[in-house]
């Protein structure tokens, strides 16, 4: 698959997955093109920063919230209770205003686990955003933040044990999984239509 992209983001070159993994990539694909292209191709300003954290906010908010301790203990690893915290940590030392949580729409296992592909899948594009975030000019003497970016990079061998975890899931769960993450895209573009900037 191609993306659109601008000069910090090559084409894609991995060979095309199968399962569970092929059948969200594609189904997701047109909304992540939209994403591309209200980030026309990377993040150029603390202002396209600002706004990459603030899609994802609701996203995160959503995983953590509706995540249920009685789901299948093999699940619990994609559970990030640290990160709506670090999200919001990097907005405020933005300047941004964190809004309130909306309503956390219900899941059950394998729909989160779908929300859960796209914010464990953003890490792939966020290795080539975060080199945007580092090449930026500082803002005040902390510079800029980057303790979301650094805990959804930190683990590199994430991405492919949840590749695996999917392809684990019993084919009956693929119509959850692709719910999950259409509702997933779906917060994120809502997040930027918040702001002005649809998908
Ligand atoms: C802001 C919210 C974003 C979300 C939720 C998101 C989500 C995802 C997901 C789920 C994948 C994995 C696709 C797969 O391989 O199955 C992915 C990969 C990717 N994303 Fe994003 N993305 C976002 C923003 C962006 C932006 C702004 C760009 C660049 C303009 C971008 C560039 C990429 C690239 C290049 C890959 C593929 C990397 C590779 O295959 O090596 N993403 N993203």
């Amino acid at each position: 698959m191609l993306r659109p992209s601008g000069p910090s983001m090559p084409p894609r070159t991995d060979p095309a997955p199968v399962g569970a993994l092929g059948a969200l990539r594609a189904a997701t694909r047109p909304a992540h093109d939209a994403i591309d292209g209200a980030f026309q191709g990377g993040l150029r300003t603390p202002q396209d920063y600002r706004r990459y954290l603030g899609a994802l906010l609701p996203l995160a908010r959503w995983l953590d919230a509706a995540w249920c301790h009685d789901w299948p203990p093999h699940l619990a690893c994609w559970h990030d209770p640290g990160r709506v915290d670090s999200l919001q940590a990097d907005l405020e030392a933005l300047g941004a205003a964190v809004p309130p949580p909306g309503r956390i729409p219900p899941a059950g296992p394998a729909q989160w686990m779908g929300g859960c592909y796209v914010i464990e899948g953003s890490a792939l594009g966020a290795r080539l955003l975060s080199r945007d975030v580092a090449a930026m000019p500082a803002v005040g003497a902390a510079g800029l933040p980057h303790g979301f970016l650094d805990r959804l990079l930190g683990d590199p061998g994430r991405w492919p044990r949840f590749r695996t975890a999917l392809g684990a899931m019993p084919g009956s769960a693929r119509p959850a999984l692709l719910d999950g993450a259409a509702l997933g895209f779906a917060l994120v573009a809502g997040a930027l239509a918040m702001e002005g900037h649809p998908a």
